[in-house]
């Protein structure tokens, strides 16, 4: 009998997040090109009598262990769609800046429905796998499939792109987290204080940039340094204006684009090579603008079930 599965997960970072008008339903319709970045959560699942969360990492204590913990969330909703008892330790081996713009709740949300899944033998079906995700999350599935995508509607709706190299990162880590809600609710309230509106009625709808397309597809870095966009970046920066000292640190340190990795505070620097990342990296440590800095990579797979330890 299977007594544990552990699902590595990557965080993302958007290369492009261009955000419509507020719909209806209070999300936003998105152009949302997603790229798997080198960082990882593990999330371990462990038969138990109830349903229980721990989580393990720096920042650990930042990190819910309620009901309110996507992880949590996609056991019910996996036993309750094959109506067993959800009673499991998750385990949360968090290396996923929290609370960042990088998809570190969404990864845990994914990897826990793909570690039930196996681990209660329910053999559900990608589809339904990927439904589940868009229940729990706008940025849930691109978790579980990772690669780089387009996410159309609120961001669930993906269809994969074709890398054509490797584009190298770092990453910085900001003091505190920033809330997506408040960021989307900022972006709005500068749309309508600049007199353009905020309703779908008033913004064009977002659409995925053609050379950014062209950029991802060739694996072209200066070209894809001209193309990425964030719509949130001004509203993450109007709610946390310290910012602006770390992207400066990376542009004057020589990344070829400086932007806020979704809906922050995380600060993401796309850069030539490894070499060029190891200088920026220096560069942002010693300004003194970050908390912690990481260099990485992408795009990599989504969540993958590692190996039992023990097995041959
Ligand atoms: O889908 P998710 O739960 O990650 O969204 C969190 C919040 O972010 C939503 O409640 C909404 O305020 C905002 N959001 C949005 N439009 C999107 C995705 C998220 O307004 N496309």
């Amino acid at each position: 009998m299977t007594s544990s599965v552990t699902v590595r997960v990557p965080a993302k970072v958007n290369v492009q997040l261009a955000v419509g008008g507020v719909r209806p339903d209070g999300f936003h319709d998105l152009a949302n090109v997603f790229l798997a970045v080198g960082l990882y959560d593990e999330v371990t699942v462990t038969p138990a009598d109830a349903l229980r969360v721990t989580c393990s990492g720096p920042d650990a204590a930042q990190v819910p262990l309620d009901t309110s913990n996507l992880a949590a969330r996609a056991a019910l909703a996996l036993a309750a769609r094959h109506g067993r008892d959800a009673g499991v330790h998750i385990h949360i081996d968090k290396d996923i800046p929290v609370a960042g713009g990088m998809a570190g709740g969404s990864a845990d949300g994914a990897g826990a429905l793909l570690a039930c899944d196996t681990l209660w033998g329910t053999g559900a079906t990608r589809e339904e796998l990927l439904d589940i995700c868009a229940e729990l999350g706008s940025d849930v599935p691109f978790s579980l499939v990772g690669g780089a995508a387009l996410g159309r509607g609120r961001g669930e709706i993906l269809t994969p792109l074709t890398v054509g190299g490797t584009f190298h990162w770092v990453f910085a880590v900001a003091d505190g987290g920033l809330s997506t809600p408040a960021v989307y609710a900022e972006c709005d309230r500068l749309r309508a204080a600049s007199g353009t509106g905020a309703t779908s009625a008033d913004v064009p709808d977002p659409e995925p940039s053609p050379a950014l397309l062209d950029a991802l597809r060739t694996g072209d870095a200066d070209a894809l340094a001209a193309a990425v966009t964030n719509d949130l970046q001004m509203a993450a920066v109007s709610l946390r204006p310290s910012l602006t000292a770390t992207l400066d640190a990376g542009t004057g340190a020589g990344a070829l684009a400086a932007m806020v990795s979704g809906s922050g505070p995380t600060t993401a620097f796309l850069v030539e090579d490894e070499a060029a990342a190891r200088k920026v990296a220096a560069a942002l440590q010693a300004s003194g603008t970050c908390r912690a800095v990481r260099v990485t990579a992408g795009p990599v797979p989504g969540a993958v079930t590692l190996p039992a330890e023990g097995a041959t």
